[in-house]
């Protein structure tokens, strides 16, 4: 098989999969046996082995809670790894500072301070010199044993030289990859139209949860350790124990540095966050840690974190460097987005090149101009932005930006709505990039999901004049002459094609009105008007009022459904899409199935592996509960899922809320 029908076959079984979970858990009416359901997750799971590059973290295969996957063994942690507690601020470490302080009586002590290098934690036990387990943080109880794909971390030592170490004992650190190795293989994989992966800490921790540690050799991770945990003499250090798991052969970072006090430590801070950009990899944050192990012993942990350690994290990396040139790009919405071109510069371990200037206000906001020198920085994974210019480096001939008034590829006149930052190309039913930008939003994975059909056919089938719209996309079973006569058109993938779209007929209706690419109609806002209106025809006939009555539609939405409405060539679009047999009405209402979560209200958070956030909240309200979607005092459950934003986690935690897993769920209703 090849990749692009193996992504679409993985993507394809984790719905069905989904689908029959929900089915099954929430419905309690399976659809299928549980033979032929385990029959399809074994086949996802093959499919997964073979292409471990398309594992997507909520992929029905993978277990939800911390990071363990189904495909590996777990083990229990014999100590468990526990998180620290983090601050952005030095007054909180300062607090911090007394709190240790008082905790020891005022009795003299010191800090380690040492880099919190930005990727995934490791656990390593190591028997008679042998590396025997590799452990991931999981949950932090239980971790997936990952030992086969560690050996081949060429700084990982499999073998440690003779040396005074002990029978038996564990180290931790930090597997991360370097920034250089990260951009190149990221660029091989866009190269080959492979995924790509945001930042190097999501490119380790794929890599190490693959199945094929062949594949894992050949990808350059990295390890630094920076804990031990074994048989220790008395009066024995943090700081004394990084030097013995050197001097055995592990790499330790040596960016540590012993401090007497807080404000040793703050230096250290300080130093760091000026330096970072130096390393040749990401860190987050700088790790404070109590020295002795005896006054560790005497502060002890809280429920989740020790009282002896606290990391300081950096806010967003900057760096500086200079404005080229300002392109235009226009969406399929024709929305105009200026995107600046900068002099290369490395930032947080990766090349910048491009940052986003969202729109003309923006540009006004920093008055950039063309030559100035700016501050970029990155928040996370996110696309850089430019937070400022320095306007002491200006050049005595920086230009002036001037906003285009014309669309860069149409050259039709951009408007620009009152109270509206973004200008449009009013060329909206003519302008090639808008054009070409609504069918591939038309065919994509949340709208139709049509099979043999990718974007750069799309963009081949426009400029051969074959397609023009999304409902030409249904005319071309009658134009497979033409279709064989171009480039790269075998018989078998015009078949292929035209197959793809003939199934777009099943699809339902809120994704094929998701599909029409009507303004701000994202895929929440398109169920809600389908679960409102029985078809189409009762959405177009919808007045202003009528659309802005419904639960979380505004006038900006409702604005723009009566505008496109009001278009004639929009509805004769909608007709021809009708005929060619898409599904323009809405399913039956769902009937109640039970009333066991009256009263309580639930908000969903994360990503889950037996259904998705739709569907849970679906489920929520289908037993008679409220699903709302930010956390206040009224709530009563929080569902966490995996990579759930940690400022909900504390929030829930701070209201006291109650925190439930997917299957806690799955008990409450059943
Ligand atoms: S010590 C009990 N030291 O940061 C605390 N952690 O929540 C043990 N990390 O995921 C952690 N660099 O993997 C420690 N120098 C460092 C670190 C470090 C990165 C990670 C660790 C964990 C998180 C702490």
């Amino acid at each position: 098989m090849d990749k692009q029908k193996a992504q679409q076959k993985i993507a394809e079984l984790s719905s069905v999969l989904k689908d029959h979970n929900y089915k099954y858990y929430v419905l309690s009416q399976p659809e299928i046996s549980d033979f032929d359901f385990d029959k399809l997750l074994k086949e996802l799971q093959d499919l997964e082995a073979q292409f471990p590059e398309f594992i997507h973290p909520d992929s029905p295969t993978q277990k939800v809670g911390g990071d363990i996957t189904k495909n590996f063994e777990t083990h229990t942690h014999k100590i468990p790894m526990l998180s620290l507690g983090n601050t952005y601020s030095k007054e909180e470490l300062i607090d911090f500072d007394g709190r240790v302080k008082k905790g020891l009586d005022e009795a003299p002590f010191s800090y380690v301070a040492e880099l919190k290098f930005d990727g995934l934690a490791i656990s390593l036990t190591y028997k008679n010199g042998e590396l025997f387990r590799a452990l991931t943080r999981g949950d932090g109880t239980k971790g997936d044993d990952v030992t086969t794909n560690v050996r081949t971390i060429k700084t990982i030592p499999t073998k440690l030289p003779p040396g005074d170490y002990p029978d038996e004992f564990e180290v931790r650190g930090e597997i991360f990859m370097h920034g250089a190795a990260f951009e190149k293989l990221n660029a091989d994989r866009e190269e080959r139209g492979e995924t790509t992966f945001a930042n190097p800490r999501n490119f380790a921790s794929g890599t190490l949860k693959m199945q094929d540690s062949a594949v894992v050799a050949k990808r350059p991770l990295d390890c630094f350790l920076y804990a031990y945990y074994g048989p220790s003499e008395n009066n024995e250090s943090h700081s004394g124990n990084l030097k013995r798991l050197e001097s055995w052969g592990f790499k330790v970072s040596d960016a540590f540095k012993k401090c007497q006090n807080i404000d040793e430590v703050i230096q250290f801070i300080e130093h760091w966050e000026k330096n970072r950009s130096s390393l040749s990899y990401d860190i987050d944050g700088i790790v404070i840690k109590v020295d002795s192990y005896d006054h560790q012993e005497i502060l002890g942990f809280t429920a989740k974190s020790p009282r002896w350690a606290i990391s300081y994290k950096y806010k967003a990396e900057a760096a500086q460097t200079v404005l080229e040139s300002i392109t235009y790009q226009v969406g399929r919405t024709g929305s105009i987005t200026p995107v600046a071109n900068l002099k290369p510069v490395l930032l947080a371990g990766t090349t910048v090149k491009r940052a986003s200037l969202h729109n003309a206000n923006e540009i006004e906001r920093l008055d950039i101009r063309i030559g100035d020198t700016v501050s970029v920085e990155k928040g996370g994974e996110i696309i850089p932005k430019i937070t400022g210019v320095d306007l002491s480096k200006r050049p005595t001939d920086a230009l002036k930006v001037e906003y285009p008034t014309q669309c860069p590829d149409c050259q039709a006149p951009l408007i620009r709505k009152e109270g509206e930052a973004n200008h449009y190309c009013s060329n909206e039913q003519g302008c090639p990039t808008q054009l070409i930008g609504k069918i591939q939003h038309f065919i994509g994975r949340k709208a139709m999901d049509i099979e043999g059909l990718g974007n750069e056919t799309v963009d081949l089938l426009f400029r051969e004049g074959l397609v023009k719209g999304i409902a030409d996309l249904f005319d071309l079973k009658d134009k497979k002459e033409e279709l064989l006569g171009l480039d790269r058109f075998a018989e078998k993938s015009v078949n292929n094609m035209i197959d793809g779209v003939e199934k777009a007929r099943l699809i339902p209706f809120d994704r094929v009105l998701f599909g029409l690419g009507i303004r701000y109609v994202g895929s929440t806002v398109a169920k809600k008007l389908t679960e409102h209106f029985s078809d189409i025809w009762a959405l177009k006939s919808a007045t202003l009022e009528e659309l802005i009555s419904i639960d979380e539609i505004g006038e900006r939405i409702a604005e723009s459904v009566v505008q496109f409405f009001g278009d004639p060539e929009n509805v004769f679009q909608v007709e021809r899409l009708e005929k060619a047999g898409l599904n323009f009405k809405s399913a039956p209402k769902e009937k109640a199935i039970g009333n066991q979560l009256e009263g309580k209200t639930f908000v969903v958070s994360g990503v889950f592996s037996k259904f998705s956030r739709d569907d849970l909240k679906k489920a929520i309200t289908l037993h008679g509960g409220k699903a709302g979607s930010s956390i206040s005092k009224k709530t009563d459950f929080l569902i966490a899922g995996d990579n759930m934003g940690p400022a909900k986690l504390k929030k829930a935690q701070d209201l006291e809320i109650k925190i439930i897993s997917e299957d806690d769920f799955i008990e409450l209703i059943k």
